[in-house]
């Protein structure tokens, strides 16, 4: 049985848009063909869906814009949706910037966006599907001149109405703490891995704090994610003990355990699937069930720091790991 969209709570950002509470992923993690996520957005939308979380590179916006047209012609009022695409890296030169918005638009079938994110804060390329250890010529580190160019030209879109809200993804507090005292339209949303085995409490703190809405990408622990972002100490979310525990307790799976903790957490989860009962359950542990406060205590403990998106193919120098992305010594690695 599908869910009522009106049920399913939401969170107001700043500006008053109201942004569910549960948003579909559309990265088909290299292995799952355009078409069959578009079929996937479709049929989501029929089970209740209305907050989609698209991207440029996912190499799928075409095919989900004929599905959101299709959506719409059935029925579905545009000012219900909620949409998000993402600024890829190799289109942080200031004259890239509105014609890859514009492209996403456009793809999408849509007058106006949602929420545009800078996808990572570096204008570092991969190509799709290429392993851990390829490198863009001209990788860089982070530079905040740069960044707030990119930054200047989101802002702008907003000014135009092209956008209703602009954010981030993958920052760190040293990063945040160069850039938001410039940012004249404060970011509206961080994306950020987040599930219980890679919770981010300090950097999570930081951003509600900063009035900033989290939002949790991998959150059940992305089981189908490309085989470069696998390393043998790898931790799976659903097969915790804790996780596994309490989902026996309330008759449901492991998965669901992951996402109600997240909404009781207070981040917005944006699951992919691409199999119907899959995509209906997860919908509908924004209903239900609670998870009581030692519940979620539990789970609080169970944080094994276990990042699955590690972003090696962005460094910039040779002889750096992957930890040198993540600023984890509170300043902002050269
Ligand atoms: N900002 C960024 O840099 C960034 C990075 C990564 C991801 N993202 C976004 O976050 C979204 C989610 O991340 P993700 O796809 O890597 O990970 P995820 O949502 O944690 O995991 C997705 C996987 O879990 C399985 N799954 C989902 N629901 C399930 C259920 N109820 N029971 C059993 N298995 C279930 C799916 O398989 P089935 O299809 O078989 O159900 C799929 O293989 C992406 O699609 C993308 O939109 C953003």
């Amino acid at each position: 049985m599908k869910v009522d969209p009106a049920l399913v709570p939401f969170k107001t950002l700043p500006g008053g848009a109201k942004m569910p509470i549960i948003g579909m992923g559309t990265f088909g993690s290299d292995s799952v063909s355009a078409d069959t996520v578009a079929s996937a957005v479709y049929e989501a939308a029929g089970l209740g869906y209305r907050h989609f979380d698209c991207a440029a590179v996912y190499g799928n916006e075409r095919e989900i814009g004929g599905a959101l047209a299709k959506i719409q012609k059935e029925g579905v009022r545009r000012e219900d949706l909620f949409i998000t695409s993402k600024l890829w890296n190799n289109k942080h030169k200031e004259a890239d910037v509105v014609p890859a918005f514009e492209k996403s638009l456009k793809d999408l079938g849509l007058a106006y966006l949602d929420l545009y994110l800078i996808h990572w804060p570096f204008p570092n390329h991969h190509d799709p599907g290429v392993d851990v250890h390829a490198r863009a010529n001209d990788a860089k580190p982070f530079e905040l001149e740069s960044y707030l160019k990119v930054w200047r030209k989101l802002e702008d879109l907003v000014d135009k109405g092209l956008v209703r809200n602009i954010g981030t993804s993958n920052m760190t507090i040293a990063k945040f703490e160069a850039f938001l005292p410039h940012a004249r339209i404060k970011p509206a949303v961080n994306q950020m891995e987040l599930h219980p085995h890679l919770q981010q409490q300090q950097l999570f703190d930081y951003v509600v704090k900063s009035g900033i809405q989290p939002v949790g990408f991998c959150p059940v622990g992305s089981p189908g994610r490309p085989e470069r972002d696998r390393t043998p100490e790898d931790t799976v979310d659903m097969e915790d003990p804790v996780v596994v525990e309490i989902a026996k307790k309330h008759g449901v799976h492991p998965v669901a355990i992951c996402l109600r903790w997240a909404h009781q957490r207070g981040q917005i989860p944006v699951p992919f699937s691409v199999k119907q009962t899959n995509l209906l359950a997860n919908l509908k542990t924004a209903l239900g069930p609670q998870l009581s406060e030692a519940e979620m205590s539990k789970l609080s403990k169970i944080d094994k720091n276990c990042r699955l998106v590690k972003g090696q193919v962005f460094l910039w120098k040779d002889g750096q790991t992957w930890e040198d992305l993540w600023d984890l010594d509170g300043k902002i690695k050269k």
